[in-house]
């Protein structure tokens, strides 16, 4: 078929924009459009391609993914063997390192070296021939490792065509394929709420992801890759400098990477990855110290399986190996019965564990963990500390496997399971006193009620004795029952009485969620609080009337009906308003036309730490803004959190309005 010359420049133009907008995307992390756009324009090429087949190319975008799963991996000789290395585990070690490479250089002054987060994860090797990439290789031995092309092509950090240029006929790049903690922790999630195997770390996702046959599988699990070298007939003379190079082609560096000088630059590079090493969004073992100039690299030379001129000083470890003392299950607010084990304390990665979660009795099954065992704990960041599995060779016999109890530990009521949920629940409701408490604390907690000085232990205390047995009750605690309890003097009780006060002014989306509805966070109140903005219309709407509020689907819109469908809950809730005195001002019409949001775009970057993204985002919304990914022309305000990303320089680049945390709370408020 002829193929109309204006539709080879559209097809050739729709590519050169998604590569683009992927290398925005993926590589830089900064999306200049919104996805909806791309996601059209992606549509576009599709199209254009279904009709004029012949135009396919292999490095077009659509084509990362391939059409059929491998039968098995091929074999991939590499041309310079992957070596790995050396590790130091304290300075000594590098202040060694540095003093053999003095001795070979028969040379004392001081060394640039190239200083590296080290990624953990799976190290690859890609080629690019005539600047279009032909292979990628797991390191395997060093000498063979396995052809995984097709599935390295889905990961949209990797360019399957170098970008600018001029680049060397012959390129082979090395780096390492990770899954961010973020996309492992939602991919663990699902497959806990599906039943399924859980992985045991992001490094495991990694390598379980990119060691499918299906391509398919692969281009769906958040992988990425950051390069950390290169090999070709001419690169500078650097490591740093080639490592500028491949960013210039198109590839992602970590951050981190920076030049410094001797051991002490080394070492204070370290100090500050370690302090940063929860706050990144990957996984690091360690940093790498690389010698930068490559002729003094070639000098100093290599052993067998390591080069001389770099070491990796490693982190202490997230994982360690401890013994299960006992597992005992936890009654959440919900009712939901989590199966934690008490550890013999363990320190890990520098904090002491004595706790580890095991999610749900499905997941303890699974895993496989009995009273006795010795089993591998994992932390990372601020996750709570997990169980990952257990040494099974080192089990003794007798070792005692845990049931889930058929009824509460606390209440005695039945435990159920319901048929296809892998969470088990105590159905004795608010007459659990565990279920109890943690309603009450859930009530008073900073996103609730937010009532200062009202303690879990005090809660413990206040349930256990009887005086609370909800939350209405709390407001009819007087100076007599507070003194009663243990160390509550006259000041703390006088103290709490005014904080229990002063939280009955709220607002209607803090009391929403403050009740603890399951499914109801703080963005699904705000968004209930502005469609309704009355509680008794709430009250008393169907499933159906509840899919009309943005973001409830029908599990959440049951939740809410069910919960308020309950006449204990519409009493509580009669009390606390009618007899307690809680109010709030009547929310706003839904969309506002006259507030200073109302009309203008908003980008936001950084963490907040008043408010999460989602309730920022929602708040703007219900004020007539507007919240998009990407800068444009149209943007009014980028609000930065902390560590604001790329979008906050370009904002500034731009003259594009910034404000801080406080600037947006003060818009909002007005
Ligand atoms: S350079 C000859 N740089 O660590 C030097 N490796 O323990 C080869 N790794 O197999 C590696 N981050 O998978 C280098 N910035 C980094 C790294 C890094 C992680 C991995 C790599 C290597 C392993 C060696």
């Amino acid at each position: 078929m002829d193929v109309p010359p204006d539709i080879v420049d559209r097809i050739a133009r729709l590519r050169g924009d998604i590569v683009f907008h992927q290398h925005c995307y993926f590589v830089l992390d900064d999306p200049v459009i919104p996805d909806t756009e791309f996601d059209r324009l992606f549509q576009q090429l599709i199209e254009l391609e279904k009709q004029y087949p012949s135009l396919i190319v292999l490095d077009s975008p659509t084509q990362r993914v391939g059409a059929r799963p491998l039968s098995e991996f091929r074999n991939a000789r590499h041309s310079v063997p992957m070596l790995s290395l050396e590790n130091a585990f304290d300075e000594q070690q590098v202040i060694n390192f540095e003093r053999r490479i003095h001795n070979r250089l028969g040379d004392s002054s001081a060394v640039r070296y190239s200083a590296e987060p080290k990624l953990d994860g799976i190290a690859i090797s890609i080629r690019y021939r005539q600047g279009k990439l032909v292979l990628a290789a797991t390191r395997g031995d060093g000498s063979v490792g396995e052809d995984v092309t097709h599935n390295v092509r889905t990961i949209g950090a990797v360019p399957l065509r170098l970008r600018g240029g001029p680049y060397p006929d012959d390129l082979e790049v090395r780096g390492e394929i990770f899954m961010p903690k973020s996309g492992f922790e939602e991919l663990n999630e699902r497959a806990r709420a599906a039943g399924e195997k859980t992985f045991a770390n992001p490094r495991n996702a990694a390598a379980g992801s990119l060691r499918q046959l299906d391509p398919k599988v692969t281009a769906e699990r958040p992988l990425s890759m950051f390069v950390y070298a290169a090999n070709a007939g001419q690169l500078p003379a650097c490591h740093s400098q080639t490592l500028l190079r491949l960013r210039d082609w198109g590839f992602k560096l970590s951050k981190e990477n920076a030049v410094v000088e001797g051991v002490q630059g080394c070492i204070a590079f370290y100090n500050k990855i370690r302090a940063l090493r929860d706050a990144l969004p990957y996984d690091i073992d360690g940093v790498v110290y690389k010698v930068d100039d490559y002729e003094l690299q070639s000098i100093i030379g290599n052993v067998s399986r390591a080069p001389r001129w770099a070491i990796a000083h490693k982190f202490p470890a997230q994982e360690e190996l401890t013994r299960v003392n006992a597992i005992e299950f936890q009654i959440g607010r919900t009712g939901a019965v989590t199966p934690v084990a008490r550890l013999e304390p363990v320190s890990v990665g520098g904090v002491t564990v004595s706790n580890a979660t095991l999610h749900n009795i499905d997941e303890l099954h699974r895993k496989d963990v009995r009273v006795g065992d010795t089993a591998i704990v994992r932390r990372a960041g601020d996750v709570i500390p997990e169980i990952v599995g257990v040494v099974k060779q080192r089990r003794r016999k007798g070792a005692r496997i845990v049931r889930l109890p058929s009824k509460c530990p606390i209440c005695g009521s039945d435990v159920i399971q319901p048929e296809g949920e892998a969470v088990a629940r105590c159905t004795g409701g608010l007459t659990c006193t565990a279920q109890t408490k943690e309603t009450l604390k859930h009530f008073v907690s900073r996103r609730g009620l937010d009532v200062e000085g009202l303690g879990a232990k005090l809660i413990d205390q206040l349930v256990d004795r009887g005086i609370v047995k909800n939350p209405a009750d709390l407001f009819g605690l007087d100076q007599a029952k507070l003194q009663s309890l243990d160390r509550m003097g006259e000041r703390s009780a006088d103290n709490l009485v005014n904080a229990l006060g002063a939280s009955k002014e709220t607002t209607l989306a803090r009391f929403l969620y403050a009740l603890g509805i399951r499914e109801v966070g703080e963005a699904t109140a705000l968004n209930l609080a502005n469609y309704f903005r009355d509680l008794n219309v709430l009250v008393k709407a169907s499933a159906e009337e509840l899919q009309k509020v943005p973001d409830v689907g029908p599990i959440v819109a049951q939740h809410i009906a069910g919960f308020f469908n309950q006449l204990h809950n519409r009493d509580v809730i009669q009390q606390l308003v009618k007899k307690r005195g809680i109010h709030w001002p009547k929310p706003e019409a839904s969309i506002q036309s006259d507030t200073l949001i109302s009309g203008k775009t908003f980008v936001l970057t950084g963490t907040l730490t008043g408010m999460t993204r989602t309730e920022a985002k929602a708040r703007i919304q219900s004020l007539g803004g507007k919240v998009t990914a990407a800068i444009s022309s149209k943007t009014d305000y980028v609000v930065y959190g902390k560590n604001p990303g790329s979008k906050f320089d370009k904002a500034q680049n731009l003259g594009i309005k910034t404000i801080d945390e406080n600037g947006l709370s003060d818009l909002l408020d007005r």
